[in-house]
C-alpha cells in the first residue's frame, strides 16, 4: 500500500504518485495503479522539479486539498496535472508558448480545476482578471528575471507560499550557477523568507526549487 508523505502525495518504495482524479486519463506517458482506494499516477522526478524536490526531501509541501495554485511556466501540463490531482482547488496554468499550450488545453479539458491561460507571466495585469484569490504560487519559467517575474505577480495576487525553481543557466551560463542561484534568491528577500532551497541533481542539473513563504 503506498504510504502518504504529504496530504494527496504518496510513496510507493522509491516512487511518488498522485490520485489520478480522471482516473484511466495519462497526461505523460506515466504509469497508473489501481489499489483498493483508487489509481495512482506515478510522478516522474526527471520529468518534475517538484516532484524531484519531493524526493530530495522538501519539509513543508505548500499545496493543500484545497489550495488555490497559480503556476507560471506550465508547459504541456506534466506537474501542472499532478498538482491539480492533489488539490480540488483551481490550478491556474499560466504558459506563453502557443504550440505547448495546445496540448495543455487538451489536459485542461480532462482535469477540469486546470484553467489554461496563454499569457505572458511577465506581464500579470494581463490575466489578474480571469484568477480568483491564489494561496500558492508555483514558478518554472527557466527565464533571465527569474526573482522579477515572482516579485511582480506578488504584486498582482495575495499567495502566501512560492514554490520557485531556479535554473542556473537561463540567467547566466557564463557565472558560477550557486553565486547566480544566491544572486537570485537574494532579491526576493525584502519580501519572503527562505524556507527551504534545495538541489536537484541528480533529476535536475544547475537547478534548486526554494520555498518562500510571504513576511
Ligand atoms: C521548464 S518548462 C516548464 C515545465 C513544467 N513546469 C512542468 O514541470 O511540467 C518552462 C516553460 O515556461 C514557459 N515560459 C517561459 N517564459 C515564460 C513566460 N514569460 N510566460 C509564460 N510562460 C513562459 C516556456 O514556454 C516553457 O513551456
Amino acid at each position: 500500500m503506498p504510504q502518504q508523505l504529504f496530504p494527496g502525495v504518496y510513496s510507493f518504495g522509491r516512487n511518488i504518485a498522485t490520485k489520478n482524479s480522471t482516473p484511466g486519463y495519462r497526461v505523460y506517458g506515466e504509469k497508473l495503479e489501481k489499489q483498493k482506494d483508487g489509481e495512482y499516477r506515478f510522478w516522474d522526478p526527471f520529468r518534475s522539479k517538484i516532484g524531484a524536490a519531493i524526493l530530495k526531501g522538501l519539509k513543508n509541501f505548500p499545496v493543500k486539498p484545497d489550495s488555490n495554485v497559480l503556476y507560471l511556466g506550465a508547459s504541456t501540463g506534466t506537474t501542472s496535472s499532478h498538482i491539480a490531482d492533489i488539490t480540488k482547488g483551481q490550478v491556474y496554468c499560466v504558459e506563453f508558448g502557443k504550440r505547448v499550450a495546445r496540448d495543455l488545453m487538451h489536459v485542461c479539458e480532462k482535469k477540469t480545476n486546470m484553467i489554461p491561460i496563454v499569457a505572458d507571466a511577465r506581464h500579470p495585469w494581463e490575466y489578474a482578471q480571469l484568477i480568483g484569490p491564489v494561496d500558492v504560487l508555483i514558478q518554472d519559467v527557466a527565464q533571465p528575471r527569474q526573482a522579477d517575474i515572482v516579485l511582480v505577480n506578488s504584486h498582482h495576487f495575495p499567495f502566501t507560499d512560492v514554490l520557485l525553481s531556479i535554473k542556473s543557466r537561463s540567467i547566466d551560463s557564463s557565472r558560477n550557477p550557486k553565486k547566480v542561484i544566491r544572486g537570485e534568491v537574494a532579491k526576493l528577500k525584502g519580501e519572503f523568507n527562505v524556507v527551504q532551497e534545495l538541489e536537484l541533481e541528480p533529476f535536475e542539473k544547475d537547478h534548486v526549487l526554494v520555498h518562500l513563504k510571504r513576511k
